[in-house]
């Protein structure tokens, strides 16, 4: 792939990830790309490098417009490996007069890399560098997601290069948002924000803040992952407010997971109640649906009702797995309640209330608990405590 124009003299140079499927445990069914930009001033001046394996492409692109060796600046956004994983072949190469780095991010640079001969510069939040023709002025922002996380503006570009905030993990021909579908890359946004920033969003609403504080005024958004941002940037950061205040809709979804279908049979029945009650809502069996698409639909739910046999006096593993999954990502505000078939201890459903107390979910019912197979008045008990669960969520919205 060619190098794409972002601004007058600043370029695409990342690579597209077609293949990839699992990103350390998220289902990246479309892949994703690692975007890495390159500004030619008269300090050239290379932000971010791409996942190991593709720094091969990353010169390559370099090459087009310039020789790897004029590049006088490295600037790490943030040090997880897929942009800064190929950075000693690229410093190697490009000799770099200085890296820079926020505070946290040289310290993992080094704790990563063990290279304490680079020419490492530490900038903070408010620092700026000259570049030429253009400004870098520079914003930590600490835990979005890494403790070393930092933005990159150039307000003579009207740019903000954001490392992974407002990413997408999707992999396309197309470096633009105006050039894609605008509801699955919403959809893949939201998926990135429930799976990867949820858990910070207080220090979301905090970035925003310091962003509107200093005025910065952009019109392109140059994310480190999937679609560049640049004619719904307002639109995105909407979202990202939004999300981050973690507001939710008459939304409810059942997660479920079952042995021989008695829990499954349950779990039909909790949704008729819930659809009795004028909600939307989501039928996930935990067999069929990924923990981290779940996630999407959990950003705006505001009731999760969850199902599991009993086996080996726990609950399933695949519900054990999501609900240590999701217990993780902090959600807030919601509505639970648990239902669970069981042949002999029956210890799910319990276990269940237990998982939804530690996260905090207001659990209006003890849920029920169903020998073995469940008989038509058992189902009408699931009926009524989809209702309940259906009245509390209209009774908080
Ligand atoms: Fe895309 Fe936190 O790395």
């Amino acid at each position: 792939m060619e190098p794409v124009v972002v601004k007058d003299n600043v370029y695409w140079v990342g690579s597209v990830d077609w293949n990839v499927r699992n990103f350390h445990g998220y289902s990246t069914h479309q892949g994703t790309t690692y975007n890495a930009f390159l500004a030619i001033d008269d300090k050239v001046t290379l932000f971010d490098t791409v996942k190991p394996g593709f720094g091969g492409e990353l010169v390559d692109k370099i090459r087009q417009i310039t020789d790897p060796e004029k590049i006088d600046y490295i600037v790490v956004d943030h040090v997880e490996m897929d942009h800064s994983g190929c950075l000693p072949e690229i410093v190697s190469l490009v000799k770099p007069e200085k890296i820079f780095c926020s505070p946290m991010g040289k310290d993992a640079l080094l704790h990563h890399f063990h290279r304490d001969d680079w020419p490492y510069q530490v900038v903070k939040t408010g620092d700026r560098i000259s570049l030429g023709k253009r400004t870098v002025e520079f914003l930590e922002t600490r835990m979005l997601h890494w403790p070393d996380s930092m933005f990159s503006y150039i307000p003579e570009d009207k740019l903000l290069i954001s490392n992974d905030g407002f990413g997408q993990h999707w992999a396309t021909s197309e470096r633009f948002d105006d050039e894609v579908d605008s509801s699955e890359l919403f959809k893949q946004a939201a998926k990135y924000y429930a799976n990867i920033l949820l858990p910070f969003s207080s220090r979301v609403t905090a970035a925003f803040q310091e962003v509107r504080e200093k005025n910065w005024a952009f019109d392109t958004i140059a994310t480190d992952h999937g679609l560049i941002w640049r004619r719904d940037v307002d639109k995105i950061l909407q979202s990202y407010v939004k999300w981050s205040r973690q507001e939710a809709t008459a939304k409810a979804l059942v997660v479920y997971d079952t042995m021989w279908h008695s829990t499954a049979k349950m779990a039909s029945a909790v949704l008729d109640g819930l659809l009795l009650e004028g909600l939307s809502v989501r039928l996930f069996d935990l067999r069929a649906n990924s923990r981290d698409d779940i996630m999407t639909d959990v950003l705006d739910a505001k009731a999760i009702v969850f199902g599991s046999s009993t086996i080996n006096n726990g609950m399933l593993p695949q519900m054990a797995d999501m609900l240590s999954y999701m217990k993780g990502l902090k959600p807030t505000g919601k509505i639970g309640a648990a239902f669970g078939s069981y042949g002999w201890s029956g210890e799910a459903v319990k276990l269940l209330n237990h998982m939804m107390e530690e996260m905090k979910f207001e659990v209006p019912d003890p849920g029920i608990r169903v020998k073995y197979v469940p008989t038509d008045a058992d189902l009408a008990k699931c009926v009524e405590l989809g209702r309940k669960i259906g009245k509390a969520v209209n009774e908080r919205l």
